[in-house]
């Protein structure tokens, strides 16, 4: 039997027992039949961006390569406190703190995907998309860390629903950002406690979605989310406790998202037979000059990446030169024990090959300088004076508007290489990329930014055999961004904001 017709095969015994246990009506399961039949004939029908590379280069990505886009669930829902939610931190602190956010804005409505998520679909759909990567927002599901809210397992079934319907794979990220309020007002993420309460989410996520959900990521981007948030306090929840808050909120997320996927792999993989990863992100470094020797290099890749990649895909265990240098500069300012928490034997073992793929987020790189200097051990620590990396960009980069964001293809393509060989190739999913502008319905920049992209992607898998599996747009929709509210656009979908319907159009990169 040929591959197509065992995938139809399959197909259709999937649709008839979906309908046989009732969770699908009759029109769902023809939708989805016409739907899905029609993606597997032309996955890319109608993308410019993907036809421009398949089209004007030489490069060709694999047949079973995937494409797809993103959102997350506090940038886009809005109805923060609809039908049994209670506030996450995002809402906790935008309510008390607005002059935090730099238009004064907030996400009590967004573009209010909680009432319109059809059109959300309906969109991914229009640009022939494989699949669509949303988050779970967690205070929905458990607005008090007991009782299971229905209302929220009824919403996301309709979204997850209507995804299929379309012929479009969903891809759930259990956490991007917006932390139970009640759950920061035990300690947060530098609060052990956290790890059974994420563990806890996970199980009823998995329970009530698997069967539907194939592809999980349980994090999305530990370094920035643990640096903004517990180390600068500039994100929700705002806890200023840089180089120590930050690295007990790495500490614990990795020994969460590791007993979540042991969770699936024992309770629900037979059953269900999916995926478990986590998304992480990083820039390339660049050294800027022959003052970053080859070491330097290495070493400050693995402050970045290696924080969190060296644990569950390298040798185990944080990478030894932060194990040593964060040991003795705590002993220096006069700390009884390290600021980077110990990993035991036993933790090192639950989270090393925690994760059937390696998300990664790319935006940018940097040209890197590493400040040698000795430090006073009485100033403020931090993952910048610990790792000494002090970052710049090239002036000849393209920047986006975001003031971080430069478009760097080469460097995309450095990153992956890198990981390659440092972590004996895992397969990587590319759960974002995109790019900022001010709106502009012609958006150029963007159509460039993608293209060179995809095409750094298709050489890092083509000539470098990087095993590099999907690649994920961000976003759909000019959406919340964080502390800079409506500021910055990435979305490839305009949206009416001063409407209550918030009409979508789509901009020139997806027409
Ligand atoms: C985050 C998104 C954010 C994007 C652009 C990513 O790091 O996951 O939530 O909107 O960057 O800043």
């Amino acid at each position: 039997m040929s591959r197509t017709i065992k995938f139809i095969v399959v197909i259709i015994l999937t649709l008839i027992s979906l309908y046989t246990i009732g969770s699908w009506s009759e029109q769902t399961v023809i939708n989805y039949f016409v739907s899905i039949i029609s993606k597997s004939i032309n996955p890319t029908n109608s993308t410019i961006l993907i036809a421009d590379i398949s089209n004007k280069s030489s490069q060709k990505l694999p047949e079973n390569f995937k494409i797809g886009i993103s959102t997350s669930a506090y940038q886009i829902e809005g109805a923060w406190d609809a039908d049994g939610k209670t506030p996450s931190t995002w809402d906790t602190l935008i309510h008390s703190h607005p002059e935090l956010i730099s238009d004064g804005s907030n996400a009590d409505v967004a573009s209010d995907s909680y009432h319109l998520f059809k059109d959300d679909i309906s969109a991914v759909n229009s640009i022939g998309l494989q699949f669509y990567r949303f988050s779970i927002s967690w205070t929905r599901i458990l607005p008090n860390g007991s009782a299971i809210n229905q209302n929220g397992i009824d919403y996301y079934n309709k979204v997850i629903d209507e995804c299929l319907a379309n012929g479009i794979e969903p891809v759930v990220t259990m956490f991007h950002w917006d932390l139970p309020q009640w759950l920061q007002d035990l300690g947060g993420l530098p609060n052990e406690i956290f790890i059974d309460y994420f563990v806890a989410y996970a199980d009823v996520l998995f329970k009530n979605f698997g069967h539907k959900v194939k592809r999980w990521i349980t994090v999305n981007e530990p370094y920035n989310y643990c640096i903004i948030s517990y180390g600068f306090g500039i994100w929700a929840p705002a806890i200023k406790s840089p180089g120590v808050g930050d690295y007990l909120c790495g500490h614990h997320l990795l020994i969460a998202h590791a007993k979540a996927y042991r969770l699936y792999r024992e309770k629900y993989f037979k059953m269900f037979g999916g995926e478990v990863g986590i998304t992480l992100e990083s820039p390339y470094y660049i050294p800027k000059d022959s003052s970053v020797s080859d070491k330097d290099h290495q070493r400050a890749l693995q402050y970045r990446l290696g924080w969190f990649a060296n644990p569950l895909f390298g040798t185990g265990g944080y990478p030894h030169v932060m194990i040593d240098e964060i040991n003795e500069r705590s002993k220096v300012e006069g700390r009884p024990f390290s600021r980077l928490p110990q990993m035991s034997e036993e933790v090192k073992k639950l989270i090393l090959g925690s994760a059937d793929f390696l998300g990664m987020n790319y935006y940018t790189s940097s040209l890197i300088l590493i400040n040698k200097a000795e430090r006073d051990p009485r100033e403020e620590p931090s993952w910048f004076s610990d790792s000494g990396v002090k970052e710049s960009a090239d002036p000849t980069w393209k920047q986006a508007k975001t003031f971080w964001l430069y478009s760097v293809p080469d460097g995309l393509k450095s990153l992956l290489n890198w990981i390659k060989n440092e972590y004996n190739n895992p397969p990587v999913f590319i759960t974002e990329n995109g790019w900022s502008d001010e709106g502009q319905m012609i958006d150029d920049d963007r159509i460039d930014y993608v293209n060179s992209h995809l095409l750094a992607v298709a050489e890092a898998v083509n000539e470098d055999q990087c095993n590099v599996i999907a690649y994920t747009l961000w976003s759909l929709f000019d959406s919340f961004e964080w502390n800079s509210g409506y500021t910055l656009k990435y979305g490839f979908f305009h949206v009416n904001y001063s409407s209550p319907t918030k009409e979508k159009t789509p901009k020139k990169s997806v027409e």
